[in-house]
């Protein structure tokens, strides 16, 4: 069966209580299993991990090429720092949809940079939740 993998970057656990005003009510759990459910209709499986930890997530994305057709990555606070996971989404072959809850572009002028959009194949903010079964849509029809 073809698998994607949702990749989630650190303080993605505590949604749900995690400034609900901006990140909204809905826990991690339920992002993946809204993401699960939209996907198994494809005939696709979804892997799901979390990290708090840098080299965590490039672990994963190091055996990417090796099990996966595609990444869904909300790398969080590591999308404005990590030249590393630059580096390793450079690496791969499998394409990488950088996702965000919230419209980074209209918060903190630290968040508008992406060290990570330029090696992803496309970006999507701003849209919670649905933006997590847009990316993983995308990557079923191979855009
Ligand atoms: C976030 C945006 C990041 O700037 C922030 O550090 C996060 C969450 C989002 O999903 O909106 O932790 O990636």
């Amino acid at each position: 069966m073809k698998r994607l993998l949702l990749l989630n970057g650190p303080n993605i656990n505590l949604l749900g209580k995690r400034e609900p005003a901006i990140y909204g009510n809905q826990s991690m759990q339920n992002i993946v299993d809204t993401v699960q459910q939209t996907i198994q209709s494809y005939g696709y499986h979804l892997d799901a991990y979390q990290s708090n930890h840098e080299g965590d997530l490039i672990d994963k994305l190091q055996l990417a090429d090796e099990n996966y057709e595609g990444v869904i990555f909300n790398p969080a606070a590591f999308t404005h720092t990590s030249i590393g996971l630059r580096d390793v989404i450079s690496a791969i072959d499998t394409p990488v949809i950088e996702v965000h809850l919230s419209n980074i572009h209209a918060r903190e002028s630290f968040r508008h940079t992406s060290l990570l959009a330029p090696v992803c194949i496309g970006q999507i903010v701003g849209l919670g939740v649905k933006g997590y079964r847009l990316a993983a849509l995308a990557l079923i029809e191979n855009i």
